[in-house]
């Protein structure tokens, strides 16, 4: 452990002012982590954006909500540990995917595909990868989609490409997941194999739920749509807020 460490720290005994170079790394850790909360909130208004005009057009909203993240300082030097790489700013932005996420919720999953793509044919995005948990689901029973994407953000004298993990799932996806992520942390589980056992058959249920949902949805929308007149479109008509 310790000889990993010592290969991943660089040396910095023979820096001639070593406060400086702390307070310059400390700089420009704090500088990367605002850009990352800046890309976050490009993302989350392109979701938001999609939302409102869909809410418009198809009075439902294809986004139930967004949470969103910037990674730990704790949890970026242990995955910069896991991956064998240099601990330094300039390490994060070149190693790590996952430093600013988005977590968009769904109630349906076509609607995780339909955002996906309304996010992806957007000029200013560009798609570096792609994890689809849902037609691949993890051992576990994990579903979601993931998108690695990078996004410009404008900056007083600097366009700089950040890139954001979006995970895109459903409702249901959502609380396994969360209910999952309790068993991963939690030390001093009794029988974790069962529980393993038993979210694995959670997992499946829920997807078969989401499908049904999924079909009882398309049911009630597939009617032809009834022609409003004027007064009953009056009385839906609202100020969007903010
Ligand atoms: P990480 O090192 O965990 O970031 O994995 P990765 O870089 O291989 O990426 P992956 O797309 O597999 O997972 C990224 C993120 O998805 C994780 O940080 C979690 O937020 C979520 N995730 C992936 N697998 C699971 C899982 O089995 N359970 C839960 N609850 N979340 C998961
Ligand atoms: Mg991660």
């Amino acid at each position: 452990m310790e000889n990993d460490l010592q290969k991943t720290i660089p040396d910095i005994t023979n820096v001639p002012d070593i406060q400086t170079y702390f307070v310059n790394q400390a700089f420009e850790f704090q500088e990367l982590m605002m850009r990352y909360s800046c890309a976050i909130r490009e993302v989350r208004t392109k979701l938001e954006v999609l939302n409102d005009e869909l809410n418009i057009h198809h009075k439902r909203n294809p986004i139930e909500f967004i949470t969103s993240r910037i990674k730990r300082p704790i949890s970026i030097v242990e995955k910069l540990k896991r991956y064998g790489v240099p601990i330094s700013v300039e390490s994060v932005e070149q190693n790590l995917n996952d430093v600013a996420g988005v977590r968009v919720i769904c109630p349906f999953i076509d609607d995780i595909y339909a955002v996906a793509d309304m996010l992806l044919r957007q000029d200013d995005i560009t798609l570096l990868k792609k994890k689809d948990y849902i037609q691949n689901p993890k051992e576990n029973g994990y579903r979601s989609l993931h998108l690695i994407v990078e996004i410009p953000v404008f900056f007083s004298n600097q366009k700089r490409p950040m890139r954001v993990e979006v995970q895109i799932r459903t409702i249901a996806m959502d609380f396994w997941a969360s209910v999952d992520h309790q068993l991963k942390y939690k030390q001093d589980v009794e029988n974790p194999e069962q529980i393993s056992r038993e979210l694995k058959e959670c997992a499946d249920i829920i997807a078969q739920t989401d499908a049904r949902m999924l079909a009882i949805k398309e049911k009630i929308y597939s009617g032809s749509p009834h022609t409003e007149t004027p007064a009953e479109k009056l009385k839906k008509l609202s100020v969007p807020l903010g």
